[in-house]
């Protein structure tokens, strides 16, 4: 076995090979024991761009099978359900924006809401603080999940039967797959978590360690997937699933309910659609923070001379920097379920507004949030973790970003039924201005009620030309989502950027509290030192986002890119060379 890097964008993993009756779709072409991983396709008739080379190949499968992008981002979905167990998911949920072949633009909410048992203090202790690390693992940190409620939402839009959308994934988890090499590490570092948060063993766990090309089987997940593929939505919400989600959650005290999984609804919401120069931006509204966030960020700067600064120059990055703070320190005070609280989603993107935000922005010298805080509003408001880009050649376009919230959401498996629940809870503001786990802070706005969704800055997101697709985007990454989105966009529009570099130069984050920039550690030395020099405290992290972008180039053609922080892929059919 040997992993072979073939050339700055393509890889190819050779596993030990075996028989061909063991192929996905029954004698499809995607073969789950030796595939390749392509890191940028640029194709004629569709792309799907995703977190996983055998996620992304079955939505290209489909399509070339006569589905169209929301087949795919279907079947894509539930194919990431089982290779990349880490965010793709059955237990967790989404959100998707698209654009349809007959031009309108959508976008459904299938994030997860509190159960009818959460209450706002449920992470407290007795002296009122945050008990570390309840809303993150274990069952009480779930959320009713959405995902197969927002799947079975968006067939509406979609051409092939669920039964053939499902298929792959139920063939993937009965037949195994390989792991590579990323994935077998992430599943080693968790084996200690499994143990302590599950009450029977579970799929991922294993006596000695795992290796790359190891198959990974799941034969509980399979038959729930059977069981959704028989019965519909009813085979997750209701009967047998259902009976072993509450089972589980008896079993380590949770509080899902049999209602709570009935009652649960996916909700068609206006997109948050706006203009940056010349371009629709079509973004998620609430309960996501995302099209606001990269509304607010992008309108800051519109009127700058950012072509003028450059990509990364101490200036730009400063003045990027500072629209990121402002934003998110709304994000903080406003921004929660508008469906649960008045949310002034007029007023935090009118441009009067967002013009003022900027007035005590000072060329060269760093913003300080203690200072800078969430914008005066006006009083009265009018009432109102995985990635995946999807492309077809009819005009539809879909960016659906699916989370269980940290890899592996709570790290509990449902009992029997093979997948794992989300960590979505601790989206929520567990105590006004405690940080949750990506350090964001806030209050009322977001505070746990029962059957409230838990605000998130997930960023599916379209830009449209003359109201075509021109680019389908987004990315995992906490709160670093709308600022990688953000940065992304500026690179190709005001950088003019190839979409490779667009996702694979270095990122910068603000978001307000921490009063920090953080950085990829391959951020130029100068421009931090020049940061610095401005008063920014700059702090070096891990890789920020893993962007998956669909750029549709002056012919018509299509230029698929995955990040490479990651072993995402970009596939596509009808390949230009
Ligand atoms: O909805 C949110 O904002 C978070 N639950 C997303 C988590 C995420 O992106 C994890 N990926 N790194």
């Amino acid at each position: 076995m040997r992993l072979q890097i073939l050339s700055f964008i393509t890889i190819s993993f050779f596993f030990a090979c075996s028989s061909t009756k063991n192929i996905v779709g029954s004698n499809g072409p995607v073969n789950p024991y030796q595939y390749t991983s392509l890191k940028k396709s640029i194709v004629k008739n569709g792309a799907v761009a995703s977190a996983h080379p055998l996620a992304s190949k079955i939505g290209v499968e489909i399509m070339k099978s006569g589905g169209n992008a929301f087949d795919a981002a279907i079947a894509t979905q539930l194919a990431l359900a089982v290779v990349y167990p880490g965010a793709g998911n059955i237990g967790g949920g989404g959100f998707m924006v698209a654009r349809t072949s007959t031009g309108e633009t959508i976008a459904l909410d299938y994030r997860e809401m509190a159960p009818a048992l959460s209450h706002r203090d449920m992470y407290l202790d007795a002296a009122g603080n945050v008990v570390e690390g309840k809303s993150l693992n274990g069952h009480l940190a779930a959320g009713v999940p959405g995902t197969i409620a927002g799947l079975f939402e968006s067939m509406k839009y979609a051409t092939l039967p669920f039964a053939k959308l499902i298929q792959p994934a139920i063939d993937l988890a009965q037949n195994g797959f390989v792991l590579t090499q990323r994935e077998a590490v992430s599943l080693n570092y968790l084996q200690d978590t499994l143990a302590k948060y599950n009450t029977m063993r579970t799929a991922f766990q294993k006596n000695i360690a795992w290796k790359v090309g190891d198959t990974l089987t799941q034969t509980d997940l399979s038959n729930t997937l059977k069981r959704i593929r028989d019965n519909g939505a009813a085979g997750f919400y209701e009967g047998a699933t259902a009976d072993l989600i509450v089972a589980e959650m008896k079993r380590g005290s949770g509080i899902i309910t049999l209602n709570d999984l009935k009652n649960y609804t996916a909700k068609w919401r206006t997109p948050h659609s706006f203009n940056y120069k010349g371009y629709t931006v079509v973004g998620m509204p609430m309960p996501s923070s995302g099209g606001t966030l990269l509304h607010q960020m992008l309108k800051m700067v519109e009127d700058k001379p950012l072509p003028t600064y450059g990509f990364n120059s101490a200036m730009a990055v400063q003045l990027m920097t500072e629209a990121e703070r402002r934003a998110y320190a709304d994000r903080a005070e406003f921004m929660g379920d508008a469906d649960f609280y008045k949310v002034p989603a007029t007023g935090m993107v009118a441009d009067t507004y967002l013009k003022e935000r900027m007035k005590d922005y000072q060329p060269g010298v760093a913003g300080n949030s203690t200072v800078i805080k969430p914008g005066v509003l006006p009083m009265k408001e009018s009432e109102q973790t995985t990635h995946i880009s999807v492309i077809d050649k009819q005009g539809n376009a879909v960016s659906v970003t699916t989370t269980l919230n940290n890899g592996y959401g709570s790290k509990t498996v449902v009992g029997g039924a093979g997948f794992l629940l989300n960590d979505e809870m601790d989206d929520f503001s567990a105590k006004p201005g405690v940080p949750n786990f990506y350090g964001a802070v806030g209050g009322e706005a977001n505070a746990i009620a029962p059957g409230k969704r838990m605000l998130s800055s997930m960023a599916p997101t379209l830009l449209l030309q003359n109201g075509k697709p021109f680019l389908v985007v987004g990315t995992p990454g906490g709160t670093t989502i709308p600022t990688s989105v953000f940065q992304t966009i500026v690179n190709i529009i005001d950088f003019g950027m190839t979409t490779e570099d667009a996702v694979y130069r270095p990122k910068f984050h603000h978001q307000w509290l921490p009063d920090q920039v953080d950085v990829e550690k391959t951020f130029p030395v100068a421009v931090r030192a020049a940061l610095e020099k401005m008063g920014y405290k700059i702090v070096e992290r891990g890789g920020i986002g893993r962007v998956e972008a669909i750029k549709v180039l002056p012919d018509g053609s299509f230029e698929a890119v995955a990040d490479n922080r990651g072993d995402d892929a970009a596939e596509g059919y009808t390949p230009i060379p």
